[in-house]
């Protein structure tokens, strides 16, 4: 029952062990409050190391959370945020965005294989307006990687991107909810990533990753440290027991355990895509970069699955989507496997 629904969404899956027993670990003794301890203290060191500088970061407890609270510190409220027009803080998050800005805008930008398409940047920078204007002005552009549709941007992408808005005086986000699948795909450093794009702000996932409950905000602008920590107190994003969030970015950054664990989902989703291949009415819908795995169904089938069976989320017409986790077993990739090639067999009978 509990396997059953892991391939549903990498949500589903339990911690790894090694986050755990660093919980528990940190459990012992009693330590100071509010990011005093040294298990926070030693975190900063660890970030600076990963990025090659000092950062400031907020952990927090969700996805929504880092998002909401980064695009807060980097956009006014009357500001917009450009976006895929599917990305997850324009479609997924019922104005998390909107309400932590106290009003700003999400502009969404189409583009294939949920990444934007820079033509269609430029001219979305080149007909809003400028900052002086009555209208809203563009102030931030947020990239998702892995994107909504489990593609990876390259660096390269990355950068053209960036550098388009930069040109047009906007701030850089990055929604990195699963940026661990889209790095252990590429083989590239979130260092690296982060500096050659300039992010300003950066929503660095772990839960969907194996940890326990907890992202993380990494701020690169020094000059919004305030405004970082201001608006993290304000909106009930500092824990007084950091600690234990702290031990599980500890463990998931040790000897680069959230990079192993990201393969892992990878390789799974990779095993799944080789198999699929074998069934002729099935297509992938979109290049399968980290851990997430699109496909087209025969039309009208949807409707004789029953997702108890083969858990998948629907999508939208005939689409499913699969999500392997870190710890997603063989024998689920195979029944799923083997349910949807009997499904098919079936309504095409
Ligand atoms: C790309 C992306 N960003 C952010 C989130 C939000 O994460 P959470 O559900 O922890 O709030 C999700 C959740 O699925 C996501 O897919």
């Amino acid at each position: 029952m509990v396997e059953k629904m892991l391939l549903r969404s990498d949500n589903c899956a339990g911690a790894a062990p090694e986050i755990l027993e660093a919980v528990m670990r940190a459990n012992d003794g009693v330590l100071p409050s509010y990011g005093g301890d040294v298990l926070s203290v030693d975190l900063a060191e660890k970030f600076a190391g990963m990025f090659g500088r000092e950062v400031a970061f907020a952990l927090v407890g969700t996805g929504t959370g880092a998002n909401a609270l980064a695009l807060s510190v980097v956009t006014p409220p009357e500001g917009a945020v450009l976006c895929h027009e599917k990305a997850h803080i324009r479609v997924s998050e019922q104005g998390a965005v909107e309400f932590f800005t106290g009003g700003a805008q999400l502009v969404g930008v189409p583009g294939a294989n949920g990444k934007i398409d820079p033509n269609a940047l430029e001219n979305t920078l080149n007909t809003m307006p400028g900052s002086m204007g009555a209208a809203r002005a563009p102030s931030c552009l947020s990239l998702t990687q892995l994107s909504e549709a489990g593609t990876a941007y390259s660096l390269e992408e990355m950068k053209a991107l960036a550098a388009m808005a930069r040109g047009h005086g906007l701030r850089v986000h990055v929604d990195g909810a699963r940026i661990a699948n889209a790095l252990a795909g590429s083989g590239g450093s979130i260092g690296q990533m982060c500096a050659e794009i300039c992010v300003d702000i950066l929503s660095f996932g772990a839960t969907k990753n194996g940890a326990l409950t907890t992202d993380a905000v990494i701020l690169f602008d020094d000059s919004l440290r305030d405004e970082l920590a201001v608006r993290q107190k304000r909106s009930g994003h500092v824990f007084s027991k950091q600690r234990f969030l702290a031990a599980q970015w500890q463990a998931y950054l040790e000897g680069d355990l959230w990079l192993k664990l990201a393969g892992q989902a990878n390789d799974a989703a990779q095993a799944l895509v080789r198999d699929l291949a074998g069934i002729d009415a099935l297509t992938i819908e979109h290049p399968v970069d980290g851990n997430i795995v699109f496909m087209k169904l025969p039309p009208g089938m949807l409707s004789s699955v029953n997702n108890e069976e083969i858990p998948f989320h629907v999508w939208g017409p005939d689409i499913i989507r699969l999500v392997a986790a870190y710890n997603t077993p063989n024998e689920e990739l195979a029944g799923a496997v083997t349910g949807l090639r009997q499904l098919c067999a079936a309504s095409l009978s």
